[in-house]
Protein backbone atom coordinates (compact mmCIF):
# COMPACT_ATOMS: atom_id res chain seq x y z
CA UNK A 1 0.00 0.00 0.00
CA UNK A 2 0.95 3.73 -0.71
CA UNK A 3 -0.59 5.58 1.76
CA UNK A 4 -0.76 5.01 5.70
CA UNK A 5 -4.12 4.70 7.32
CA UNK A 6 -5.23 5.30 10.79
CA UNK A 7 -7.80 2.77 12.29
CA UNK A 8 -10.39 3.51 14.89
CA UNK A 9 -11.94 0.24 16.23
CA UNK A 10 -15.59 0.44 18.01
CA UNK A 11 -18.15 -1.75 19.53
CA UNK A 12 -21.83 -1.81 19.51
CA UNK A 13 -25.08 -4.43 19.42
CA UNK A 14 -26.13 -2.58 16.57
CA UNK A 15 -24.64 -0.67 13.21
CA UNK A 16 -27.35 1.05 11.26
CA UNK A 17 -25.62 2.58 8.02
CA UNK A 18 -27.85 5.40 6.28
CA UNK A 19 -30.19 7.83 8.27
CA UNK A 20 -32.52 8.30 5.36
CA UNK A 21 -36.58 7.19 6.68
CA UNK A 22 -35.53 3.68 7.21
CA UNK A 23 -32.62 4.35 9.08
CA UNK A 24 -33.32 6.10 11.66
CA UNK A 25 -36.23 4.87 12.44
CA UNK A 26 -34.60 1.33 12.71
CA UNK A 27 -31.80 3.35 14.50
CA UNK A 28 -34.39 5.03 17.42
CA UNK A 29 -36.10 1.82 17.78
CA UNK A 30 -32.85 -0.35 18.18
CA UNK A 31 -31.64 2.38 20.85
CA UNK A 32 -34.99 2.93 22.51
CA UNK A 33 -34.86 -1.00 23.25
CA UNK A 34 -31.96 -0.79 25.21
CA UNK A 35 -29.17 -1.69 22.38
CA UNK A 36 -25.63 0.26 22.05
CA UNK A 37 -26.50 1.53 18.53
CA UNK A 38 -24.74 3.62 16.33
CA UNK A 39 -25.57 5.25 13.02
CA UNK A 40 -22.99 5.73 9.96
CA UNK A 41 -24.33 8.30 7.43
CA UNK A 42 -22.84 9.56 4.42
CA UNK A 43 -25.11 12.95 4.61
CA UNK A 44 -26.23 14.90 7.48
CA UNK A 45 -29.43 12.92 8.73
CA UNK A 46 -31.50 15.14 7.57
CA UNK A 47 -30.46 15.89 4.12
CA UNK A 48 -30.85 12.32 3.29
CA UNK A 49 -32.80 11.72 0.11
CA UNK A 50 -36.16 10.87 2.47
CA UNK A 51 -35.95 14.22 2.05
CA UNK A 52 -37.15 14.35 -1.11
CA UNK A 53 -40.31 12.33 -0.46
CA UNK A 54 -43.27 14.54 -1.62
CA UNK A 55 -46.82 13.10 -2.00
CA UNK A 56 -47.13 11.17 0.88
CA UNK A 57 -47.24 7.61 3.17
CA UNK A 58 -50.23 5.37 2.34
CA UNK A 59 -52.32 3.80 5.07
CA UNK A 60 -56.14 2.82 5.08
CA UNK A 61 -56.91 5.03 8.25
CA UNK A 62 -60.14 5.99 6.59
CA UNK A 63 -60.09 9.63 7.29
CA UNK A 64 -61.73 10.99 3.83
CA UNK A 65 -64.11 7.86 2.75
CA UNK A 66 -64.25 4.40 3.32
CA UNK A 67 -61.15 1.59 3.32
CA UNK A 68 -59.49 -1.10 4.54
CA UNK A 69 -56.20 -2.57 5.06
CA UNK A 70 -57.05 -5.87 2.77
CA UNK A 71 -58.07 -2.88 -0.10
CA UNK A 72 -54.67 -1.78 0.12
CA UNK A 73 -53.38 -5.14 0.25
CA UNK A 74 -54.80 -6.31 -2.81
CA UNK A 75 -53.88 -3.37 -4.81
CA UNK A 76 -50.49 -3.12 -3.57
CA UNK A 77 -50.05 -7.42 -4.83
CA UNK A 78 -52.17 -6.06 -8.11
CA UNK A 79 -49.46 -3.10 -8.32
CA UNK A 80 -46.61 -5.37 -8.08
CA UNK A 81 -47.69 -7.58 -11.14
CA UNK A 82 -48.42 -10.38 -8.67
CA UNK A 83 -44.69 -10.49 -8.11
CA UNK A 84 -44.43 -9.04 -4.26
CA UNK A 85 -44.12 -11.59 -1.60
CA UNK A 86 -48.09 -11.85 -0.66
CA UNK A 87 -46.60 -12.39 3.44
CA UNK A 88 -44.38 -9.28 3.56
CA UNK A 89 -47.14 -7.56 1.65
CA UNK A 90 -49.52 -8.16 3.92
CA UNK A 91 -47.56 -7.43 7.05
CA UNK A 92 -46.90 -3.87 5.80
CA UNK A 93 -50.15 -3.34 5.09
CA UNK A 94 -52.26 -4.21 7.72
CA UNK A 95 -49.08 -2.47 9.89
CA UNK A 96 -49.32 0.93 7.81
CA UNK A 97 -52.49 2.55 10.17
CA UNK A 98 -50.47 2.07 13.30
CA UNK A 99 -46.96 3.26 11.66
CA UNK A 100 -48.97 7.06 10.65
CA UNK A 101 -50.53 7.41 13.96
CA UNK A 102 -47.17 6.30 15.93
CA UNK A 103 -45.37 8.99 13.61
CA UNK A 104 -48.33 11.68 14.64
CA UNK A 105 -47.37 11.04 18.03
CA UNK A 106 -43.80 11.32 17.44
CA UNK A 107 -44.62 14.54 15.59
CA UNK A 108 -45.15 14.95 11.98
CA UNK A 109 -46.92 17.83 11.11
CA UNK A 110 -49.18 15.75 8.77
CA UNK A 111 -51.71 18.17 7.12
CA UNK A 112 -55.52 18.27 8.27
CA UNK A 113 -59.26 17.95 7.53
CA UNK A 114 -61.60 19.86 8.25
CA UNK A 115 -62.30 18.21 11.77
CA UNK A 116 -58.97 17.73 12.35
CA UNK A 117 -58.00 14.44 10.76
CA UNK A 118 -54.77 13.98 9.05
CA UNK A 119 -55.57 14.99 5.30
CA UNK A 120 -55.31 11.79 2.65
CA UNK A 121 -55.00 12.15 -0.74
CA UNK A 122 -55.45 10.01 -3.87
CA UNK A 123 -52.97 7.97 -5.71
CA UNK A 124 -52.26 5.97 -8.44
CA UNK A 125 -53.72 2.57 -8.18
CA UNK A 126 -54.69 2.85 -4.62
CA UNK A 127 -58.74 1.91 -4.86
CA UNK A 128 -61.47 0.61 -2.46
CA UNK A 129 -63.05 -2.63 -2.66
CA UNK A 130 -60.60 -4.75 -4.94
CA UNK A 131 -60.24 -1.94 -7.63
CA UNK A 132 -64.10 -0.38 -7.56
CA UNK A 133 -63.10 2.89 -6.24
CA UNK A 134 -60.69 5.20 -5.97
CA UNK A 135 -59.15 5.13 -2.38
CA UNK A 136 -57.91 8.49 -0.55
CA UNK A 137 -55.35 6.59 1.56
CA UNK A 138 -52.36 8.52 1.38
CA UNK A 139 -51.37 10.47 4.18
CA UNK A 140 -49.54 14.05 3.64
CA UNK A 141 -48.06 16.92 5.03
CA UNK A 142 -48.40 19.17 1.77
CA UNK A 143 -46.33 18.04 -0.88
CA UNK A 144 -43.31 18.14 1.91
CA UNK A 145 -44.24 14.39 3.69
CA UNK A 146 -40.75 13.27 3.82
CA UNK A 147 -39.23 16.25 4.51
CA UNK A 148 -41.59 16.14 8.20
CA UNK A 149 -40.73 12.57 8.39
CA UNK A 150 -37.55 12.87 8.42
CA UNK A 151 -37.22 15.56 10.23
CA UNK A 152 -39.24 14.21 13.62
CA UNK A 153 -37.60 11.07 13.10
CA UNK A 154 -33.95 12.55 13.38
CA UNK A 155 -35.50 13.83 16.49
CA UNK A 156 -35.98 11.12 18.05
CA UNK A 157 -32.86 9.17 17.50
CA UNK A 158 -30.72 11.40 19.32
CA UNK A 159 -33.75 11.97 22.00
CA UNK A 160 -32.62 8.16 22.66
CA UNK A 161 -29.20 8.76 22.66
CA UNK A 162 -28.27 6.94 19.49
CA UNK A 163 -24.28 7.31 18.73
CA UNK A 164 -24.13 9.05 15.27
CA UNK A 165 -21.30 9.03 12.70
CA UNK A 166 -22.15 11.70 10.54
CA UNK A 167 -20.41 12.22 6.76
CA UNK A 168 -19.26 8.66 6.93
CA UNK A 169 -18.67 6.40 3.85
CA UNK A 170 -19.29 2.61 4.14
CA UNK A 171 -16.75 1.10 2.33
CA UNK A 172 -17.57 -2.86 3.06
CA UNK A 173 -18.95 -5.31 5.32
CA UNK A 174 -16.55 -7.70 7.78
CA UNK A 175 -17.62 -11.13 7.12
CA UNK A 176 -16.47 -14.28 8.82
CA UNK A 177 -17.66 -17.80 7.50
CA UNK A 178 -21.16 -16.07 6.02
CA UNK A 179 -22.26 -14.08 9.04
CA UNK A 180 -21.32 -10.25 9.44
CA UNK A 181 -19.77 -9.21 12.10
CA UNK A 182 -19.09 -5.27 11.31
CA UNK A 183 -18.44 -2.55 8.99
CA UNK A 184 -15.86 -0.51 7.90
CA UNK A 185 -16.19 2.90 6.95
CA UNK A 186 -14.26 6.30 6.46
CA UNK A 187 -14.96 9.54 7.78
CA UNK A 188 -14.69 11.77 4.50
CA UNK A 189 -13.60 14.99 7.38
CA UNK A 190 -10.36 13.47 8.12
CA UNK A 191 -9.38 10.27 5.90
CA UNK A 192 -9.59 8.12 9.01
CA UNK A 193 -10.74 4.63 9.19
CA UNK A 194 -13.11 3.48 11.57
CA UNK A 195 -14.40 -0.64 11.84
CA UNK A 196 -17.16 -1.66 13.56
CA UNK A 197 -17.83 -4.73 15.23
CA UNK A 198 -21.32 -5.15 15.85
CA UNK A 199 -23.80 -8.35 16.17
CA UNK A 200 -26.49 -6.98 13.91
CA UNK A 201 -25.68 -4.41 10.77
CA UNK A 202 -28.37 -3.08 8.92
CA UNK A 203 -27.82 -1.72 5.55
CA UNK A 204 -30.84 1.16 5.34
CA UNK A 205 -28.56 2.47 2.11
CA UNK A 206 -30.96 3.15 -0.39
CA UNK A 207 -31.46 3.04 -3.75
CA UNK A 208 -28.71 3.23 -6.84
CA UNK A 209 -31.24 5.92 -9.45
CA UNK A 210 -27.63 7.74 -10.39
CA UNK A 211 -26.35 4.79 -12.02
CA UNK A 212 -29.17 6.83 -14.71
CA UNK A 213 -28.50 9.72 -16.89
CA UNK A 214 -31.82 11.14 -15.65
CA UNK A 215 -33.33 10.30 -12.01
CA UNK A 216 -35.29 11.78 -9.00
CA UNK A 217 -32.89 10.70 -7.01
CA UNK A 218 -30.12 12.86 -4.94
CA UNK A 219 -26.50 12.30 -6.42
CA UNK A 220 -25.80 10.20 -3.35
CA UNK A 221 -28.11 7.64 -4.56
CA UNK A 222 -25.45 5.42 -5.60
CA UNK A 223 -26.72 2.17 -3.58
CA UNK A 224 -23.84 1.99 -1.77
CA UNK A 225 -24.85 -1.29 1.34
CA UNK A 226 -26.02 -3.06 -2.26
CA UNK A 227 -22.85 -2.93 -3.78
CA UNK A 228 -21.38 -4.02 0.11
CA UNK A 229 -23.37 -7.23 -0.30
CA UNK A 230 -22.39 -7.77 -3.56
CA UNK A 231 -18.92 -7.62 -2.67
CA UNK A 232 -19.51 -10.31 0.04
CA UNK A 233 -20.35 -12.95 -1.95
CA UNK A 234 -24.27 -12.37 -1.14
CA UNK A 235 -26.92 -11.70 -4.48
CA UNK A 236 -29.25 -8.99 -5.16
CA UNK A 237 -32.92 -9.81 -6.45
CA UNK A 238 -35.19 -8.60 -8.96
CA UNK A 239 -32.60 -5.81 -9.82
CA UNK A 240 -34.37 -5.76 -13.65
CA UNK A 241 -37.27 -4.04 -12.27
CA UNK A 242 -36.16 -0.11 -12.41
CA UNK A 243 -39.07 2.47 -11.79
CA UNK A 244 -39.71 5.37 -13.88
CA UNK A 245 -41.86 7.57 -12.44
CA UNK A 246 -44.37 9.59 -14.76
CA UNK A 247 -43.75 13.09 -14.05
CA UNK A 248 -40.06 14.22 -13.68
CA UNK A 249 -39.61 18.15 -14.83
CA UNK A 250 -38.22 17.56 -18.82
CA UNK A 251 -34.55 18.69 -18.40
CA UNK A 252 -33.74 18.89 -14.90
CA UNK A 253 -35.32 15.28 -14.16
CA UNK A 254 -36.80 17.05 -10.73
CA UNK A 255 -39.74 15.17 -9.08
CA UNK A 256 -43.22 16.51 -9.83
CA UNK A 257 -45.17 14.68 -6.96
CA UNK A 258 -48.15 11.94 -8.16
CA UNK A 259 -49.99 13.68 -5.39
CA UNK A 260 -50.31 16.63 -8.35
CA UNK A 261 -52.45 14.03 -10.52
CA UNK A 262 -53.86 12.92 -7.13
CA UNK A 263 -55.41 16.63 -6.38
CA UNK A 264 -56.43 16.48 -10.17
CA UNK A 265 -54.02 17.24 -12.43
CA UNK A 266 -53.83 15.63 -15.61
CA UNK A 267 -51.47 15.24 -18.73
CA UNK A 268 -52.08 16.11 -22.41
CA UNK A 269 -50.46 15.59 -25.51
CA UNK A 270 -49.34 18.00 -28.53
CA UNK A 271 -53.31 17.54 -29.72
CA UNK A 272 -54.49 18.71 -26.37
CA UNK A 273 -55.75 15.12 -25.78
CA UNK A 274 -56.09 13.56 -21.99
CA UNK A 275 -54.46 10.46 -23.51
CA UNK A 276 -54.94 8.57 -20.67
CA UNK A 277 -58.40 7.67 -21.06
CA UNK A 278 -57.48 5.71 -23.80
CA UNK A 279 -54.63 3.87 -22.22
CA UNK A 280 -56.55 3.28 -18.92
CA UNK A 281 -60.06 4.16 -18.59
CA UNK A 282 -60.97 3.73 -15.30
CA UNK A 283 -57.94 4.43 -13.46
CA UNK A 284 -56.63 7.26 -16.26
CA UNK A 285 -53.76 9.89 -15.15
CA UNK A 286 -53.61 8.06 -11.48
CA UNK A 287 -53.30 4.59 -12.97
CA UNK A 288 -50.15 2.86 -11.61
CA UNK A 289 -46.77 4.62 -12.74
CA UNK A 290 -45.51 1.65 -15.13
CA UNK A 291 -48.70 2.28 -17.10
CA UNK A 292 -48.45 5.96 -16.91
CA UNK A 293 -44.47 6.25 -17.83
CA UNK A 294 -45.26 3.57 -20.94
CA UNK A 295 -48.40 5.10 -22.46
CA UNK A 296 -46.52 8.73 -22.56
CA UNK A 297 -43.41 6.92 -23.79
CA UNK A 298 -45.88 5.44 -26.85
CA UNK A 299 -47.18 9.03 -27.33
CA UNK A 300 -44.10 10.61 -27.48
CA UNK A 301 -42.96 7.78 -30.29
CA UNK A 302 -45.93 8.34 -32.20
CA UNK A 303 -44.88 11.68 -32.84
CA UNK A 304 -47.79 13.24 -30.13
CA UNK A 305 -45.02 14.49 -27.86
CA UNK A 306 -45.03 18.16 -26.68
CA UNK A 307 -42.21 21.20 -27.50
CA UNK A 308 -40.04 21.94 -30.33
CA UNK A 309 -38.68 18.46 -30.35
CA UNK A 310 -42.34 16.60 -29.69
CA UNK A 311 -40.23 14.84 -26.82
CA UNK A 312 -41.80 15.10 -23.45
CA UNK A 313 -45.37 15.47 -22.33
CA UNK A 314 -47.48 18.22 -20.81
CA UNK A 315 -48.85 17.94 -16.95
CA UNK A 316 -51.92 20.83 -16.10
CA UNK A 317 -52.80 22.30 -12.42
CA UNK A 318 -53.55 25.76 -13.23
CA UNK A 319 -57.64 24.27 -13.31
CA UNK A 320 -56.96 23.58 -9.70
CA UNK A 321 -56.46 27.45 -8.74
CA UNK A 322 -53.68 29.26 -6.92
CA UNK A 323 -55.17 28.78 -3.17
CA UNK A 324 -55.51 24.62 -3.79
CA UNK A 325 -51.98 24.68 -5.27
CA UNK A 326 -50.66 27.34 -2.43
CA UNK A 327 -51.81 24.90 0.51
CA UNK A 328 -51.01 21.33 -1.03
CA UNK A 329 -48.76 21.42 -3.55
CA UNK A 330 -45.93 24.43 -2.46
CA UNK A 331 -43.38 22.88 -3.07
CA UNK A 332 -43.84 21.47 -6.75
CA UNK A 333 -45.04 24.90 -7.77
CA UNK A 334 -41.71 26.28 -6.33
CA UNK A 335 -39.77 23.57 -8.39
CA UNK A 336 -41.87 24.08 -11.36
CA UNK A 337 -40.70 27.55 -11.47
CA UNK A 338 -37.50 27.56 -10.50
CA UNK A 339 -36.34 24.36 -12.75
CA UNK A 340 -39.04 24.68 -15.97
CA UNK A 341 -39.49 28.39 -15.58
CA UNK A 342 -43.25 27.54 -15.56
CA UNK A 343 -46.11 29.33 -13.41
CA UNK A 344 -48.19 26.55 -12.20
CA UNK A 345 -51.36 28.60 -11.93
CA UNK A 346 -50.88 29.43 -15.63
CA UNK A 347 -49.28 27.16 -17.59
CA UNK A 348 -48.63 23.71 -17.72
CA UNK A 349 -45.11 21.94 -16.37
CA UNK A 350 -42.92 19.96 -18.58
CA UNK A 351 -42.62 16.24 -17.79
CA UNK A 352 -40.80 13.20 -19.07
CA UNK A 353 -40.88 10.04 -17.13
CA UNK A 354 -37.85 9.69 -15.15
CA UNK A 355 -35.73 7.21 -13.00
CA UNK A 356 -37.34 7.17 -9.24
CA UNK A 357 -37.45 3.98 -7.64
CA UNK A 358 -35.36 0.35 -7.58
CA UNK A 359 -37.86 -2.24 -6.91
CA UNK A 360 -34.96 -4.58 -6.76
CA UNK A 361 -31.80 -4.85 -4.15
CA UNK A 362 -31.18 -6.75 -1.04
CA UNK A 363 -33.33 -9.80 -0.33
CA UNK A 364 -34.93 -9.84 3.28
CA UNK A 365 -37.73 -11.65 4.71
CA UNK A 366 -40.39 -9.02 6.38
CA UNK A 367 -38.49 -9.04 9.61
CA UNK A 368 -35.48 -7.44 7.59
CA UNK A 369 -33.39 -10.03 7.93
CA UNK A 370 -30.91 -10.58 4.69
CA UNK A 371 -31.51 -13.68 2.62
CA UNK A 372 -29.45 -15.74 0.54
CA UNK A 373 -29.80 -18.99 -1.13
CA UNK A 374 -27.92 -21.53 0.81
CA UNK A 375 -28.15 -25.42 0.07
CA UNK A 376 -31.09 -25.62 -1.31
CA UNK A 377 -32.96 -22.88 0.93
CA UNK A 378 -34.04 -19.73 -0.70
CA UNK A 379 -35.04 -18.01 2.68
CA UNK A 380 -32.07 -18.85 4.40
CA UNK A 381 -30.70 -15.90 6.65
CA UNK A 382 -27.30 -14.46 6.81
CA UNK A 383 -26.67 -13.79 10.79
CA UNK A 384 -25.86 -10.53 12.02
CA UNK A 385 -27.11 -8.81 8.29
CA UNK A 386 -30.26 -6.72 8.15
CA UNK A 387 -31.38 -4.88 5.28
CA UNK A 388 -34.17 -2.04 4.92
CA UNK A 389 -35.92 0.90 3.01
CA UNK A 390 -35.38 1.00 -0.98
CA UNK A 391 -31.75 -0.78 -0.04
CA UNK A 392 -33.69 -3.68 0.50
CA UNK A 393 -35.99 -6.23 -1.55
CA UNK A 394 -38.33 -7.70 1.31
CA UNK A 395 -40.31 -7.88 -1.88
CA UNK A 396 -43.22 -5.85 -1.04
CA UNK A 397 -43.15 -4.10 -4.08
CA UNK A 398 -42.54 -7.23 -6.57
CA UNK A 399 -42.25 -5.52 -10.55
CA UNK A 400 -44.09 -2.47 -9.66
CA UNK A 401 -44.14 0.21 -6.46
CA UNK A 402 -47.50 1.88 -6.12
CA UNK A 403 -46.37 5.73 -5.17
CA UNK A 404 -46.60 6.04 -1.56
CA UNK A 405 -46.07 3.11 -0.46
CA UNK A 406 -41.92 3.60 0.02
CA UNK A 407 -42.79 5.74 2.49
CA UNK A 408 -44.59 3.32 4.61
CA UNK A 409 -41.99 0.46 3.39
CA UNK A 410 -39.22 2.88 5.08
CA UNK A 411 -41.43 3.19 8.51
CA UNK A 412 -42.94 -0.15 8.73
CA UNK A 413 -39.63 -2.52 8.10
CA UNK A 414 -37.75 0.00 9.89
CA UNK A 415 -39.30 -0.69 13.07
CA UNK A 416 -40.02 -4.28 11.62
CA UNK A 417 -35.89 -4.63 12.34
CA UNK A 418 -36.15 -2.71 15.46
CA UNK A 419 -38.15 -5.02 16.95
CA UNK A 420 -36.44 -8.26 15.47
CA UNK A 421 -33.02 -6.74 16.70
CA UNK A 422 -34.59 -6.54 20.15
CA UNK A 423 -35.69 -9.90 20.06
CA UNK A 424 -32.65 -11.70 18.20
CA UNK A 425 -30.01 -9.42 19.74
CA UNK A 426 -29.04 -9.91 23.74
CA UNK A 427 -26.93 -6.35 25.20
CA UNK A 428 -25.75 -8.85 28.15
CA UNK A 429 -23.95 -11.21 25.66
CA UNK A 430 -20.12 -9.79 24.86
CA UNK A 431 -20.05 -8.76 21.56
CA UNK A 432 -17.60 -11.16 19.21
CA UNK A 433 -14.57 -10.15 17.77
CA UNK A 434 -13.21 -9.23 14.49
CA UNK A 435 -11.02 -11.43 12.59
CA UNK A 436 -7.58 -10.76 12.25
CA UNK A 437 -7.64 -9.43 9.04
CA UNK A 438 -10.51 -7.34 9.33
CA UNK A 439 -10.86 -4.65 6.79
CA UNK A 440 -7.14 -5.47 5.20
CA UNK A 441 -8.80 -6.04 1.25
CA UNK A 442 -10.70 -2.71 1.88
CA UNK A 443 -7.82 -0.66 3.02
CA UNK A 444 -6.07 -2.22 -0.21
CA UNK A 445 -8.80 -1.21 -2.73
CA UNK A 446 -9.04 2.23 -1.14
CA UNK A 447 -5.59 2.86 -1.61
CA UNK A 448 -5.35 1.58 -5.19
CA UNK A 449 -8.54 4.14 -5.70
CA UNK A 450 -6.67 7.28 -3.65
CA UNK A 451 -3.36 6.41 -6.52
CA UNK A 452 -5.04 5.87 -9.91
CA UNK A 453 -3.14 6.96 -12.53
CA UNK A 454 -5.01 5.65 -14.92
CA UNK A 455 -6.27 6.98 -18.43
CA UNK A 456 -9.49 7.75 -17.42
CA UNK A 457 -11.70 10.29 -15.33
CA UNK A 458 -14.05 9.16 -13.32
CA UNK A 459 -16.99 11.56 -14.40
CA UNK A 460 -15.93 9.76 -18.16
CA UNK A 461 -16.69 7.00 -16.98
CA UNK A 462 -19.93 7.19 -15.15
CA UNK A 463 -21.29 9.03 -18.01
CA UNK A 464 -20.58 6.15 -20.25
CA UNK A 465 -22.16 4.08 -17.61
CA UNK A 466 -25.21 6.28 -17.26
CA UNK A 467 -26.27 6.23 -21.08
CA UNK A 468 -26.00 3.28 -21.50
CA UNK A 469 -28.49 2.66 -18.78
CA UNK A 470 -30.61 5.17 -19.82
CA UNK A 471 -30.55 4.23 -23.68
CA UNK A 472 -30.42 0.44 -23.26
CA UNK A 473 -32.70 -0.05 -19.53
CA UNK A 474 -35.08 2.04 -20.24
CA UNK A 475 -38.81 2.23 -20.27
CA UNK A 476 -39.71 -0.23 -22.82
CA UNK A 477 -36.92 -2.35 -23.72
CA UNK A 478 -36.06 -5.70 -26.25
CA UNK A 479 -33.85 -8.93 -25.97
CA UNK A 480 -31.23 -7.02 -28.50
CA UNK A 481 -31.38 -3.56 -26.81
CA UNK A 482 -30.42 -5.36 -23.41
CA UNK A 483 -27.87 -7.63 -25.39
CA UNK A 484 -26.00 -4.81 -26.60
CA UNK A 485 -26.51 -2.95 -23.32
CA UNK A 486 -24.90 -5.94 -21.88
CA UNK A 487 -21.50 -5.60 -24.17
CA UNK A 488 -20.79 -1.82 -23.29
CA UNK A 489 -21.63 -2.26 -19.51
CA UNK A 490 -18.70 -4.62 -19.23
CA UNK A 491 -16.88 -2.89 -21.23
CA UNK A 492 -17.32 0.23 -19.32
CA UNK A 493 -16.89 -1.49 -15.82
CA UNK A 494 -13.79 -2.81 -17.54
CA UNK A 495 -12.96 0.46 -18.02
CA UNK A 496 -12.87 1.00 -14.48
CA UNK A 497 -9.33 -0.62 -13.76
CA UNK A 498 -7.96 2.25 -16.35
CA UNK A 499 -9.78 5.17 -14.12
CA UNK A 500 -7.68 7.84 -13.18
CA UNK A 501 -8.00 10.23 -9.70
CA UNK A 502 -6.36 13.17 -9.12
CA UNK A 503 -6.40 13.85 -5.31
CA UNK A 504 -4.26 12.18 -3.60
CA UNK A 505 -4.93 13.52 -0.05
CA UNK A 506 -7.20 12.58 3.09
CA UNK A 507 -8.81 15.41 3.90
CA UNK A 508 -12.86 16.03 2.16
CA UNK A 509 -11.64 13.48 -0.76
CA UNK A 510 -14.71 13.89 -2.88
CA UNK A 511 -12.49 12.85 -5.95
CA UNK A 512 -12.07 9.23 -3.99
CA UNK A 513 -15.74 9.19 -2.86
CA UNK A 514 -16.96 9.70 -6.31
CA UNK A 515 -14.59 6.56 -7.54
CA UNK A 516 -15.58 4.58 -4.52
CA UNK A 517 -19.19 5.11 -5.86
CA UNK A 518 -18.35 5.05 -9.18
CA UNK A 519 -17.10 1.26 -8.47
CA UNK A 520 -20.36 0.57 -6.59
CA UNK A 521 -22.69 1.68 -9.15
CA UNK A 522 -20.87 -0.11 -11.88
CA UNK A 523 -21.79 -3.33 -10.36
CA UNK A 524 -25.33 -2.49 -9.90
CA UNK A 525 -25.75 -1.90 -13.53
CA UNK A 526 -23.92 -4.44 -14.66
CA UNK A 527 -26.24 -6.43 -12.18
CA UNK A 528 -29.51 -4.67 -13.39
CA UNK A 529 -28.65 -5.07 -17.41
CA UNK A 530 -28.00 -8.87 -16.63
CA UNK A 531 -31.02 -9.38 -14.72
CA UNK A 532 -33.03 -7.46 -17.60
CA UNK A 533 -32.06 -8.90 -20.13
CA UNK A 534 -32.18 -12.77 -18.83
CA UNK A 535 -36.19 -12.00 -17.79
CA UNK A 536 -38.00 -13.29 -20.83
CA UNK A 537 -41.37 -11.55 -20.57
CA UNK A 538 -42.90 -8.63 -19.58
CA UNK A 539 -43.87 -7.64 -15.92
CA UNK A 540 -44.44 -4.69 -14.17
CA UNK A 541 -41.73 -1.99 -15.22
CA UNK A 542 -40.04 -4.61 -16.91
CA UNK A 543 -41.84 -3.98 -20.09
CA UNK A 544 -40.27 -5.77 -23.33
CA UNK A 545 -41.66 -4.94 -26.84
CA UNK A 546 -40.25 -7.88 -28.21
CA UNK A 547 -41.89 -10.38 -25.32
CA UNK A 548 -45.26 -8.42 -24.26
CA UNK A 549 -46.73 -11.06 -22.27
CA UNK A 550 -46.23 -11.58 -18.41
CA UNK A 551 -45.27 -15.65 -18.30
CA UNK A 552 -46.45 -17.21 -15.36
CA UNK A 553 -45.96 -20.16 -15.80
CA UNK A 554 -42.39 -19.98 -16.36
CA UNK A 555 -41.62 -16.47 -14.51
CA UNK A 556 -43.33 -16.24 -11.19
CA UNK A 557 -40.02 -16.15 -9.66
CA UNK A 558 -37.49 -13.60 -8.11
CA UNK A 559 -34.17 -13.09 -9.81
CA UNK A 560 -31.02 -13.40 -7.78
CA UNK A 561 -27.97 -12.37 -9.20
CA UNK A 562 -24.35 -12.53 -8.15
CA UNK A 563 -21.54 -10.37 -10.01
CA UNK A 564 -17.59 -10.98 -8.90
CA UNK A 565 -14.57 -7.83 -8.81
CA UNK A 566 -14.32 -9.01 -12.63
CA UNK A 567 -17.93 -8.08 -13.21
CA UNK A 568 -19.07 -11.28 -13.84
CA UNK A 569 -22.93 -12.75 -12.80
CA UNK A 570 -24.47 -15.61 -12.11
CA UNK A 571 -28.38 -16.05 -12.13
CA UNK A 572 -30.64 -18.00 -9.66
CA UNK A 573 -34.46 -17.93 -8.20
CA UNK A 574 -36.23 -17.69 -5.42
CA UNK A 575 -39.69 -18.36 -5.48
CA UNK A 576 -42.06 -15.86 -4.83
CA UNK A 577 -44.41 -16.59 -1.24
CA UNK A 578 -47.77 -17.72 -2.58
CA UNK A 579 -48.86 -17.42 0.40
CA UNK A 580 -49.79 -14.36 3.57
CA UNK A 581 -48.48 -14.23 6.73
CA UNK A 582 -51.98 -15.37 8.70
CA UNK A 583 -55.42 -16.38 7.98
CA UNK A 584 -56.95 -13.20 8.13
CA UNK A 585 -56.54 -13.09 3.59
CA UNK A 586 -55.82 -15.40 1.41
CA UNK A 587 -53.36 -15.28 -1.02
CA UNK A 588 -54.33 -12.99 -4.13
CA UNK A 589 -54.57 -14.89 -7.19
CA UNK A 590 -53.00 -13.82 -10.53
CA UNK A 591 -55.02 -12.04 -12.70
CA UNK A 592 -54.77 -10.93 -16.22
CA UNK A 593 -53.64 -7.30 -16.40
CA UNK A 594 -57.04 -4.72 -16.40
CA UNK A 595 -56.49 -1.15 -16.16
O1 LIG B 1 -44.90 11.19 -6.50
C1 LIG B 1 -44.48 11.16 -5.35
O2 LIG B 1 -44.80 11.96 -4.50
C2 LIG B 1 -43.60 10.05 -5.00
C3 LIG B 1 -44.00 9.20 -4.11
C4 LIG B 1 -43.40 7.86 -4.05
O3 LIG B 1 -42.52 7.57 -4.85
O4 LIG B 1 -43.83 7.07 -3.22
Amino acid sequence: MKGDYQVIDHSFDVVVVGAGGAGLRATFGMASSGLSTACLTKVFPTRSHTVAAQGGMSAALGNMGEDDWRFHMYDTVKGSDWLGDQDSIEYMCRNAPAAVYELEHYGVPFSRTEEGKIYQRAFGGMTTHYGEGQALRTCAAADRTGHAILHTLYQQALKHDAQFFIEFFALDLIMEDGECRGVIAIDMATGIIHRYRAKQVVLATGGYGRAYFSATSAHTCTGDGNAMVLRAGLPLQDMEFVQFHPTGIYGAGCLITEGARGEGGYLTNSEGERFMERYAPNAKDLASRDVVSRSMTIEINEGRGVGPDKDHIYLHLEHLGADLLDERLPGISESAQIFAGVDVTKEPIPVLPTVHYNMGGIPTNYHGEVLTLKDGDPDSVVPGLMAIGEAACVSVHGANRLGSNSLLDLIVFGRAAALRAKETVDPSEPIPSLPKDAGDATLARLDTLRYADGTRPTSEIRLEMQRTMQAHCAVFRTGEVMNQGVEKLAATAAEFANVKTSDRGLIWNTDLIETLELENMLAQAVVTMNSAANRNESRGAHARDDVPDRDDENWMKHTLTWCDDQHKTNIDYRPVHSYTMSDDVEYIKPKPRVY
